[in-house]
């Protein structure tokens, strides 16, 4: 078969006129991209899984009636079907009961679930908290299991965590801020119960949660498009929830940047890793909740002003991101032979990156087929290195182009060995070595090379990448992936992390139990089980904005 070159090229506004209508990837054809050579030519009827597609018509609008009616389920993923035949995997039952073990209660009410089950760790540090990013996946299959109770539960008791009273010494944190996790006291003296939050006071470094209040607005999004119930992003204390965490991304400041800036460690990767500056999981999940925001935000009083607001930012951020962040042979290429020094509008350079900057390995890790969101970029500074969380984001909420969500995957399959290896999904690619990760990362030894976030595979990736697969239609890449995941996660007790190069070691102080290792391979394998699920996450290419690519002359060779 012949190889075809998936390279996006960049190009100004003006020369823009190609119409995408047909590539729409959000609608039922999603299904039917134009792919080459991928792991995916056999058919979605080979999966021969039970549920038909459901016709998802509005899917893009949260105030839609719902696509899933409640009761409309038979909890079919309870028992779990082997991609439709052959009965219930038996990783799927024991998954659900090791879930279970970990719900917290409030108040005899669950509200959320505990990081980590590890009975065997003397070491508990904080893993006996419910975090707010790894809810989420717990969160997705709770609800796809028609489990909505905890979902609602937990979405209100962090909004009501929101008001708590948050310093680090004598600043105060801004009002929006939302915990990074928090944990029920209980005294048994006086028989009560208190919710205590960590909005990064108590956390490593002291760095606040950039991405907890983005997922927050995600679930909302999540839960009202699943269950039909708005009243309660509609509730006043929603609303001004979501107010709150928008007013710390869209005041005005000093940015010239429609990007977010951000500290190192706020974010999934919550140690020095040198993701400081513009990283790209907090701009792709800043994008998707912005995104989010204004399908449920009421243009009601001080809500009309976010809106507007919200819309111009995602029109410059979109321009900025599909432009800046994208690298492929070709921009890599473009990049190697950039000028430096350029002032001007019309300077090419426009962040004055060095071409000597540029990493030896990125020449021999990037295929002629397929391209990645980068890592970071600002001035003279591009951080090469391929992050997981950020690429599967940008496809799941369509701020990546198609041309550039099937490129992401074309890169992923060409570079499976590095990328997914023998446990999916490595959190970023290459790991820092030596002197690098001496400075870097400040001679972290949690972080020393392909461990933990340096390089370590982490199962909780599996629900993004087959998210990512489904919506680029390559349910085999899912399936082969799941499959990878299941013959290890449950023989070495769910762990959170693997290291190594190739990710066949249990990461060295890896959490066994780790819930989200548990849920994100739930809801993996739900999806994939019946893809019309990926509606609760997914954004629809949004059409009314420019589209800032063309194709390139290469792309129908
Ligand atoms: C680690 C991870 C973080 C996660 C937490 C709880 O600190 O880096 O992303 O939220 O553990 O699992």
């Amino acid at each position: 078969m012949k190889r075809v070159s998936s390279h996006v090229s960049l190009a100004s506004e003006a020369e823009i006129n190609l119409d995408l209508s047909r590539l729409i990837i959000d609608r039922p054809q999603r299904f039917t991209l134009e792919r080459k050579r991928s792991f995916d030519e056999q058919s979605w009827s080979e999966l021969s899984h039970s549920h038909s597609h459901r016709n998802n018509d509005g899917f893009d609008s949260v105030l839609q009636s719902p696509a899933f009616p409640s009761g409309g389920f038979d909890s079919p993923f309870s028992t779990g079907t082997h991609f439709g035949g052959g009965g219930p995997h038996p990783l799927v039952n024991e998954a659900w009961e090791a879930l279970r073990k970990s719900v917290v209660y409030f108040r005899e009410q669950p509200v959320g679930t505990i990081a980590a089950v590890d009975h065997a760790s003397e070491e508990v540090l904080n893993y006996d908290q419910v975090f707010v990013r790894d809810f989420v996946p717990s969160a997705l299959a709770f609800l796809m299991n028609n489990e909505t109770d905890i979902v609602k539960n937990f979405l209100l008791k962090t909004l009501h965590l929101q008001s708590s009273e948050k310093m680090v010494d004598r600043f105060k944190l801004g009002a929006g801020a939302m915990p990074a996790s928090f944990k029920v006291d209980r005294n048994k003296n006086r028989n009560t119960e208190t919710l205590v939050a960590d909005f990064g006071e108590s956390a490593i470094g002291r760095v606040a949660p950039v991405d907890s209040g983005f997922w927050w607005i995600i679930l909302l999004r999540a839960y009202t498009k699943y269950t039909g119930d708005v009243s309660l992003s509609e509730s006043p204390d929603c609303q001004k929830c979501m107010r709150l965490i928008l007013n710390l991304c869209l005041s005005e400041g000093f940015d010239t940047f429609p990007t977010l800036l951000c500290t190192d460690g706020c974010s999934m990767i919550d140690r020095r890793m040198g993701i400081y500056g513009y990283p790209i999981e907090i701009q792709a999940l800043f994008y998707m909740a912005l995104r989010c925001a204004l399908q449920m935000l009421k243009p009601e009083g001080e809500g009309k002003d976010f809106i507007e607001k919200i819309g111009q930012r995602l029109h410059a951020l979109t321009y900025h991101m599909r432009n800046y962040f994208w690298l492929d042979f070709h921009q890599l290429n473009n990049i190697y032979r950039y000028k430096t020094e350029e002032y001007s509008h019309t300077a090419v350079n426009k962040f004055n990156v060095i071409p000597d900057s540029i990493p030896d390995w990125v020449f021999d890790f990037m295929p002629c087929r397929g391209g990645y969101f980068l890592g970071n970029v600002s001035p003279a500074m591009m951080d090469f290195r391929w992050f997981a969380l950020g690429n599967c984001i940008t496809i799941v909420s369509s701020l990546a182009t198609p041309e550039q969500s099937v490129a992401i995957m074309d890169l992923i399959e060409e570079k499976w060995d590095e990328l997914v290896g023998e446990m999916p999904l490595k959190i970023c690619y290459p790991a820092l070595e030596n002197h690098e990760w001496r400075i870097i990362t400040g001679c972290d030894p949690k972080n020393t090379r392909w461990s933990y976030h340096n390089g370590g595979s982490w199962p909780v990736l599996l629900w993004l990448l087959t998210a990512a697969c489904i919506k680029t239609g390559r349910p085999q890449m899912a399936k082969r992936a799941i499959e990878l995941a299941e013959s290890r996660l449950l023989k070495d007790g769910w762990p959170e992390y693997y290291d190594g190069k190739l990710g066949r070691f249990v990461g060295k102080q890896a959490r066994k139990f780790q819930t989200w290792s548990i849920a994100g391979y739930l809801v993996a394998r739900m999806m994939l089980e019946d893809p019309s699920t990926l509606m609760m996450i997914s954004m629809e290419e949004d059409r009314p904005m420019k589209p800032t690519m063309r194709r390139s002359a290469s792309w129908n060779a």
